[in-house]
Formats: structure tokens, C-alpha cells, sequence
């Protein structure tokens, strides 16, 4: 794993094997970033940013060139990354930081110590250069031969000067935690289903929880039927591996609100009787990115010792199709009493979701967070880049999306329209898990409002388009599990902590 430090590079100890500047877009020829003024002294007449308009480069985001340092120069190589636009007057975007620092790191695979001379001097840019770092430098590797596959980055040392030190340093220590924590939730969504079972995932859960003082109960199969769990116990019974309902609590002796979060944690989503075809089923080990973002933000918020109590819900079950798998036309009771017409056995999501929602909502928590890899519908609507928010309450769904957009992830509203309610209609149980097709995310959405508690604030996040990268990579983003919702998440608790988040009922 790599790790990050902070230094200041005016101790001539200091050497590493690349140091890495960023340049930006300026008018006619790049211009070299802020921070990287040793870097510029050490290339002596000719200034760095001549050298490096000569060989070609023009500072667009995600360009990158590597150079032999000049002799004597305190790296062996210098990598010079492109910024993009160069700052306006509050200098560098967060995402620009981040992104900047993800890419280099991405390009050091191999390497065993780099310096980051770029332009973090107060404790937000210096957040961004680690946690892009962090990110762009993370690799899967737990299946390979050691050896094999991309070589891992060793140390990143982010520079700094005297004076901005302690607060370099303690946004390098935020960064840190929520890199570790984003990059926790990928691992778990590129580990296989083979090897990632409810009842693995639910044994990782104590044993982070041991690691770092959180409350953690697991509820088995024998659990769950005594307590009468119908969605997640008819979704998991197809399968051999037995379903669970993990909680894990972070308290905080000053919090003023309490928050509940619930994942989707589908190890693995076969669609059931309702089997997926061949070219959908591929990597729906994915289908448990909601339960991994839940889990990995309660760590980070508990890490942060943010005040604010939070309860995270992961009701993990695999989805297949078996001789004892629920079918089509069954009707389960849910916990609470609802009961559901499962028309379509790939419609199991919000079966476990209204489960652990309704177990949530009994701890009487200010508000509610679903997160889930929901509906092709919502990633044919909103992109691979983008989660949608929906909420009956448009005043905590815009402060959701607002968290997402304060941390640098992409959301967006989305409506929850009353007309379609009525496509959920069942002929036999109080509703059926399946409606009207167009609009299928906004559907699965309304199944789930059908389960939020009166009084309380619940938004639902649908990733079934950011949870896992399947295109070339980008920025801090690598192929496979992206750990999305991980930092909004991390977001909304500091929100509720700083007392921004003020969650109160305005629906009618
Ligand atoms: N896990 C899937 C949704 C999904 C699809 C996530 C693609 C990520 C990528 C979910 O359980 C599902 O199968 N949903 C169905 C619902 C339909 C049967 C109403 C869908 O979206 O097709
Ligand atoms: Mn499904
Ligand atoms: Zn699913």
C-alpha cells in the first residue's frame, strides 16, 4: 500500500526518485504550477516551463512527460502533469488537485518514492493532492502472483514549505483516511463472489469494527427468520451462502444528530429465476457497491471523529437461481409486515433495502441514506459518472446532492413522480416489486419510499453507473470498483456534524 508524507524540501537529504510538478495551459505556452520553484531553479537559464513547451507539451488535463532531472537535483527524474486551465484567482480547484495527483501516481506504478511539488499550501489543496494520490495508486491485487500486474507505488511525499506545514499536514492526515476508506470499498467490490459472501463480507465487517472500536452485530439466517426479514431472507434463500444484516455504529459522546445509512449488498446478482443473459451478468459481483461505500464511510467518519452517531445497515445476500430460489409470483412478508409480489426475481435490491430500512427506521435516527447499485434504468439515464439522488423531501435531497458536489462527486436530483406509483400495484399483496418499465430508476425509487419511515428524512442514492469503471482509466479513477458515494457519505456526516445539515421534515 502506498503511503503518503509530508516534507520540506529545503533539507538536502531529501532525495527521491521522481518529483513530480504540475503545469497548466497558459496563454501561448504552459506555465508551471505554484510549488515547483526548486524545480524551476534547478533546470538554471533555460526556466522549466521553456523546456517543456519545446518538447511538447501544452498543460492539458491528464498530459503527462517525464524528464531527467537535472544533475545535482534532488530526483533522479521529473514528471511534469498536465493541469489543465490554469487557476484563476482561489488557485486550483480541489478536483483539479486531485485528479492531477491521481494521475501522476497512476503513471509512478513502479516507483519507490516520488515527491509532489504542487500547488497545495492550505489544508484543502493539501486534502486533495493526498487523497488523489491515494487513489490514482491503487491497484487490485489480491488474486495476482506477487510480482505480477502493476508494480505498487512505495512513498508519496507531498512538499511543503515552513509556514504551511501544520496545516499541510493535517489535510495530508483527512486525505489519508478517506483515500484508505474509498480505496477499503473498491477491494471489496473487485473481490469476487467467490470469495466475497455475506458471510465473509460480514466477518470483514467485525473485524474492522475490532480494528477500530465500532459496535458491530451480525443477524444470521437463523436470526433473520426469527425476526421475520422476508425481502432479504426470499432473495438469499436461492443461494447456498446465507444471507446476513450486518450493523455497525459510530458514536461520538458530543454528536448532536444521528444519522442511518443502508447498503445493498448483493454479492452477487445472478437476477435469480429471472436470470440475467449472458453480457449483463458478467460483473455483477459489483451489486454490493452500496454496503461497501456504507461500511467504509461509518470507518472513515469514526476515524475522523466526526460528532455525529452513525448507523450503518448492510443486508448482504446473493442472488441466484436455484431449486429453493423464490420465483416469480411469490409473495414475501417483509420485516414490518408489508407484503410484496415479486414479479421479477432481478428486482431484488430494494427487497433487502425495505427490509434494513424499516429495521433503521425503528432506532428513530434523524435521517436516512440508501445507497444502492439499483437500476440499469438509472445508469441509461444518468451516465457512468453520475449517481442520482431521490428523496420525497426536495430539501434533504438537494442537501445530499450538494454533499456529493462540495466532495467532488458527480450527482444528480431526480424525481420521484406520483403517477407511476400506481405501476407498482399488485393483484395479490400490498405491492409489487416491479412497475411500469420507462423510468424504471424513479419506479424503484417509489417501491422504496413505500418503506421510509413518516417523520423521518430518507434520500435514496442509486450508483448503478458510478460503482464500478469499466472504460480506460481517468484521473484518480482506475478500472473496476470506484468506492463512489464513499466521500459524499464521509461528506453528509461532517455536514450533520458542523450543524450544515440541519435534517428536517417538509414533506406533506
Ligand atoms: N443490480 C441490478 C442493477 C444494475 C444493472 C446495477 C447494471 C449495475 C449495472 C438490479 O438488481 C437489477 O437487476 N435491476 C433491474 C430491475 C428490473 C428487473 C425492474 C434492472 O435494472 O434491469
Ligand atoms: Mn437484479
Ligand atoms: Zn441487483
Amino acid at each position: 500500500m502506498t503511503t503518503l508524507s509530508v516534507a520540506i524540501p529545503t533539507a538536502a537529504s531529501l532525495h527521491v526518485d521522481c518529483m513530480v510538478i504540475g503545469v497548466a495551459k497558459g496563454p501561448g505556452k504552459p506555465v508551471l504550477a505554484p510549488g515547483t520553484a526548486a524545480v524551476g531553479e534547478a533546470f538554471g537559464s533555460t526556466s522549466a516551463d521553456e523546456v517543456i513547451g519545446l518538447l511538447g507539451m501544452s498543460g492539458a488535463e491528464g498530459e503527462t512527460l517525464k524528464l531527467p532531472a537535472p544533475r545535482g537535483f534532488m530526483a533522479d527524474m521529473v514528471l511534469v502533469v498536465g493541469l489543465g486551465d490554469a487557476a484563476g484567482e482561489d488557485g486550483y480547484t480541489s478536483e483539479a488537485l486531485r485528479r492531477v495527483a491521481g494521475v501522476a501516481a497512476r503513471s509512478l506504478a513502479g516507483t519507490e518514492r516520488a515527491a509532489l511539488a504542487l500547488p497545495a499550501g492550505t489544508a484543502e489543496a493539501a486534502e486533495a493532492v493526498a487523497l488523489g494520490g491515494l487513489l490514482g495508486a491503487y491497484a487490485f491485487t489480491a488474486h495476482r502472483a506477487p510480482g505480477t500486474g502493476r508494480a505498487p507505488l512505495g512513498e508519496l511525499v507531498i512538499l511543503t514549505t515552513e509556514e504551511a506545514l501544520a496545516d499541510v499536514t493535517a489535510g495530508v492526515r483527512r486525505g489519508t483516511v478517506i483515500g484508505q476508506e474509498v480505496n477499503r470499498a473498491r477491494d471489496l467490490v473487485n473481490m469476487p463472489a467467490n470469495h466475497l459472501t455475506p458471510e465473509t463480507f460480514a466477518a470483514t465487517v467485525q473485524a474492522v469494527g475490532e480494528q477500530y472500536g465500532l459496535d458491530v452485530e451480525v443477524l444470521d439466517e437463523k436470526a433473520l427468520t426469527e425476526h421475520s426479514y422476508g425481502g432479504i431472507l426470499g432473495v438469499g434463500q436461492g443461494s447456498v451462502r446465507p444471507p446476513r444484516l450486518v450493523r455497525i455504529v459510530h458514536t461520538h459522546p458530543e454528536a448532536r444528530t444521528t444519522l442511518a445509512y443502508v447498503g445493498k449488498g448483493i454479492t452477487y446478482d445472478s437476477g435469480g429465476i429471472s436470470l440475467k443473459p449472458v453480457g449483463f451478468n458478467e460483473i455483477m459481483k459489483r451489486d454490493m457497491s452500496g454496503a461497501a461505500a456504507v461500511f467504509a464511510a461509518v470507518v472513515g467518519a469514526s476515524r475522523l471523529d466526526l460528532p455525529v452517531n452513525i448507523t450503518g445497515w448492510l443486508p448482504l445476500a446473493e442472488n441466484m437461481p436455484s431449486g429453493s430460489a423464490m420465483r416469480p409470483g411469490d409473495v414475501l412478508r417483509m420485516y414490518g409486515g408489508k407484503t410484496v409480489e415479486v414479479l421479477n426475481t432481478d428486482a431484488e435490491g430494494r427487497l433487502v433495502l425495505a427490509d434494513a430500512m424499516v429495521r433503521a427506521s425503528e432506532d428513530g435516527p434523524d435521517a436516512i441514506v440508501d445507497v444502492a447499485t439499483l437500476t440499469a434504468a438509472m445508469k441509461m439515464a444518468l451516465g457512468h459518472r453520475m449517481f442520482g439522488v431521490m428523496s420525497d423531501d426536495d430539501v434533504f435531497r438537494d442537501q445530499v446532492v450538494a454533499a456529493a458536489g462540495r466532495t467532488g462527486e458527480p450527482a444528480w436530483p431526480m424525481p420521484l413522480p406520483a403517477e407511476l406509483r400506481e405501476s407498482l400495484t399488485s393483484t395479490v399483496a400490498d405491492l409489487a416489486n416491479t412497475g411500469e418499465r420507462m423510468g424504471g430508476g424513479l419506479v424503484a425509487g417509489l417501491f422504496l419510499q413505500e418503506f421510509a419511515p413518516d417523520g423521518i428524512p430518507w434520500a435514496h442514492i442509486d450508483l448503478a453507473g458510478p460503482a464500478f469503471h469499466e472504460g480506460a482509466p481517468h484521473g484518480y479513477t482506475p478500472k473496476g470498483g470506484t468506492g463512489a458515494a464513499v466521500r459524499t457519505l464521509v461528506q453528509l456526516a461532517e455536514d450533520a456534524a458542523s450543524g450544515t445539515l440541519k435534517p428536517s421534515r417538509t414533506r406533506g
